[in-house]
């Protein structure tokens, strides 16, 4: 019989290693002139807790000094030094940034901006995607790295570049778009109807006609052209990020890939992009401490990265994924870099951990001498290393870490998901702008219905609706706020999942154009129109200082009473099958439906026909939770502001329940009855818990 209590045996995480893993971009490549840096790298590994490196992710310039000729030496040893520590490589390609030898030689591997000039050499992320060039560079060494250390023990990822982002407008992109869009639409015909492009003369007669949109010429007035642009734009991308994998394949190497998604690259649709990888990552730089109280605030930094970290999950459903970079200090870019405040770190990784994270790795393990972030924070900063306050904060995050091994493979379980997807996003935030420009409120409207969850101890996932990735049944509630443009077949999966007794809560601004965004004839879509029983005719939109009134109908369905303050825009509708919760107050469409239910089979539809102010949203959400049956992890109420929950959910079971408080002073939380143990302490936990200051309780219930 085997000696180990099954208690040690760590679950495996989503890498199959056991654990949670602690790690950080490493770049011995800026330090192979000193030697003893290297030894005091690995002497001090143990001692912060770093058990991962991520290697090479600028490396080119070293790997390849000239064209064909790789010095594999220095990578060598430090995959001998890891192996020998037990410690783990998420290997780079170095693809990020192009060594000059290339870029000078061959110019046209750069980037050409929206305004037509090319980039010069210098920088990172500068390279065209489409250049034949630079893929043929890259899958040269992408199958080398391969070849060589594609199967090292030590390798568990390989980190595919680094944070992809932006747009080319070289000739090569142009007519690689219009491949796409020759495939897409076979003919000119098709593509001028879905374009609409008799509008201001704009109809192509030949393909060479088509250019990218831009503001010196198409700006946004053939929207189809700026939405297939982006699409474009990603899925040159992902063919750039597959291309990528298939060179490390025909290295030899079957090690799982990752893409380091980001907030400067949310440009890109990362349901497209990231689908030729395995594994989900995300680089987080929240500021959540900043001067004011962020709860307090329209815009809230902890709600936010709350949010995007769900959609990670949503981005592999049933997987976990992993927070590639975080700084455990400042980030040099900021407008204001301040210091992460004592506790903040480990609260930021303990975040990411609650969110679904197997993992949290810094950028970076040490802050070079020179180069633009040699003043970011660091695990080992230029003026810092063991015995810093900084060093001290790594350390507490691997006790964290280490303590939550259990933690690792769980998922997360929800009943309640908001729809977000990029084709809404781009439509209403960048190209159609409906709702006046720059005020689209998407995805504004997502995080304000994410946050009453956030705040209720309510596990509320967001995902992309239409993805055949997400499987709708896994819910009772589904949100889709602002849900504008319907992809082809969505509403028949919407409507077998609402006959199955499925409640969604959609409303205004949805249902009104198809995929490419032609408005459909009566202004809805027909399957749309018979799922929430309403006709529309009309948009208002009011000045911020204007409003509306929804008035509540007394014994309403959902026991709503009083009234709500309706602002920014209003649709005007008719009922047809649906029920009035709320009519309009004011105005010359006062008595007009304001919120409405339908009954669709066994399922409800709700129609929110106007933006409201949070009260609606409080209010609406308990609600139908109530209604409807899904329970708040702890009753309603029992969170003090700026505390979450948030619940992981292990394959056997086993629950975790991440207490998170963000405020800067000591909170308390009931548990009802509960009982259970803090995996991060070990201590009992009953009646009362009290969080520290930007403290963390992991709640394991009995
Ligand atoms: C990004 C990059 C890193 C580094 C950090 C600094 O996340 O991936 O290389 O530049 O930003 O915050
Ligand atoms: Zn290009």
């Amino acid at each position: 019989m085997s000696s180990i209590s099954p208690l040690a045996v760590k679950p495996l995480n989503v890498l199959g290693l056991p654990g949670l893993l602690h790690g950080c971009d490493y770049n011995p490549d800026q330090w192979q002139h000193s030697p003893e840096i290297i030894e005091e790298d690995f002497r001090l590994f143990p001692e912060a807790g770093i058990g991962v490196l991520s290697l090479n992710i600028f490396g080119w310039a070293r790997l390849e000094p000239e064209d064909g000729r790789y010095d594999f030496g220095w990578l060598d040893d430090i995959f001998e030094r890891t192996e020998r520590g037990g410690r783990k490589i998420f290997l780079s390609t170095p693809s990020a940034a192009a060594p000059n030898w290339l870029t000078h030689r061959d110019p046209e591997v750069l980037r050409v901006r929206e305004d037509g000039v090319r980039l010069l050499p210098g920088g990172r992320m500068n390279f065209c995607p489409t250049s034949a060039l630079y893929r043929e560079k890259v899958a040269a060494t992408n199958h080398a790295l391969a070849a060589r250390y594609g199967r090292h023990p030590s390798l568990a990822l390989w980190h595919v570049s680094n944070e992809y982002h932006g747009t080319c407008y070289c000739e090569d992109c142009e007519a690689a778009f219009r491949l796409w869009l020759q495939r897409k639409y076979g003919s000119l015909d098709a593509l001028n109807a879905a374009w609409w492009s008799a509008f201001w003369s704009r109809t192509y007669t030949a393909w060479e006609q088509i250019r990218a949109p831009r503001a010196r010429g198409e700006g946004t007035s053939v929207h189809g052209i700026c939405l297939d642009w982006r699409r474009f734009t990603s899925d040159n991308w992902r063919d750039f990020i597959a291309a990528e994998i298939a060179a490390i394949r025909s290295g030899g190497s079957s090690v799982p890939t990752a893409i380091n998604l980001h907030p400067g690259g949310l440009h890109l649709d990362a349901w497209r992009i990231t689908a030729p990888t395995d594994v989900i990552s995300w680089d987080a730089y929240p500021a959540y401490h900043d001067k004011k109280e962020p709860w307090a605030t329209a815009w809230n930094p902890v709600v936010y990265q709350s949010f995007i970290q769900e959609l990670c999950r949503a981005l592999r459903p049933g997987q976990p994924w992993l927070l590639m970079e975080t700084t455990p200090s400042s980030a040099n870019w900021m407008d204001v870099p301040k210091l992460k405040r004592p506790g903040i770190h480990r609260l930021t990784v303990l975040q990411s951990i609650a969110h679904g994270a197997d993992s949290a790795l810094y950028f970076q393990w040490r802050a070079g001498r020179g180069g633009e972030e040699k003043f970011h924070g660091a695990v080992i900063e230029n003026s810092g290393g063991p015995g810093s306050r900084v060093f001290a904060d790594v350390q507490s995050a691997t006790d964290a870490l280490t303590r939550l091994a259990p933690v690792a493979g769980s998922l997360g379980s929800a009943e309640i998901a908001i729809g977000f997807d990029w084709d809404n996003w781009w439509m209403q935030s960048e190209i159609v702008a409906q709702g006046g420009r720059g005020r689209s409120h998407y995805p504004w409207e997502q995080l304000d219905l994410y946050r009453e969850h956030w705040e209720n101890a309510v596990p509320c996932d967001v995902v992309d609706p239409s993805s055949p990735l997400t499987d709708l049944g896994r819910y009772r509630i589904l949100c889709l706020p602002q849900h504008y443009l319907l992809r082809p077949g969505f509403v028949d999966k919407l409507t077998a999942w609402v006959e199955a007794g499925g409640v969604l809560l959609t409303g205004v601004l949805s249902g009104w154009v198809d995929d490419n965004d032609l408005v459909f004839p009566g202004g809805m879509d027909a399957g749309w129109r018979r799922l929430v029983g309403l006709r529309r005719e009309e948009l208002d939109h009011l000045y911020p200082e204007e409003s509306n009134r929804f008035v509540c109908q007394s014994g309403n369905a959902l026991g709503l009473t009083g009234e709500f303050k309706a602002i920014a825009k209003l649709e005007i509708n008719h009922l047809e099958a649906a029920e009035v919760l709320a009519t309009y107050g004011d105005d010359f469409y006062a008595g007009h439906p304001a919120l409405t239910v339908n009954k669709v089979g066994l399922g409800f539809v709700y129609y929110q026909a106007a933006r409201s102010e949070q009260g609606l949203r409080t209010a609406l959400l308990a609600a139908l939770w109530r209604r409807h049956g899904v329970r708040p992890l702890l009753p309603l109420g029992s969170l003090p502001l700026g505390v979450t929950l948030q619940r992981r959910v292990a394959a056997d079971g086993q629950e975790f329940w991440f207490f998170l408080n963000f405020r800067r002073d000591a909170q308390t939380v009931g548990l009802h009855d509960r009982t259970g143990h803090d995996l991060l302490t070990g201590n009992p936990c009953s009646g009362e818990l009290t969080l520290a200051p930007y403290g963390a309780i992991v709640f394991v219930p009995r």
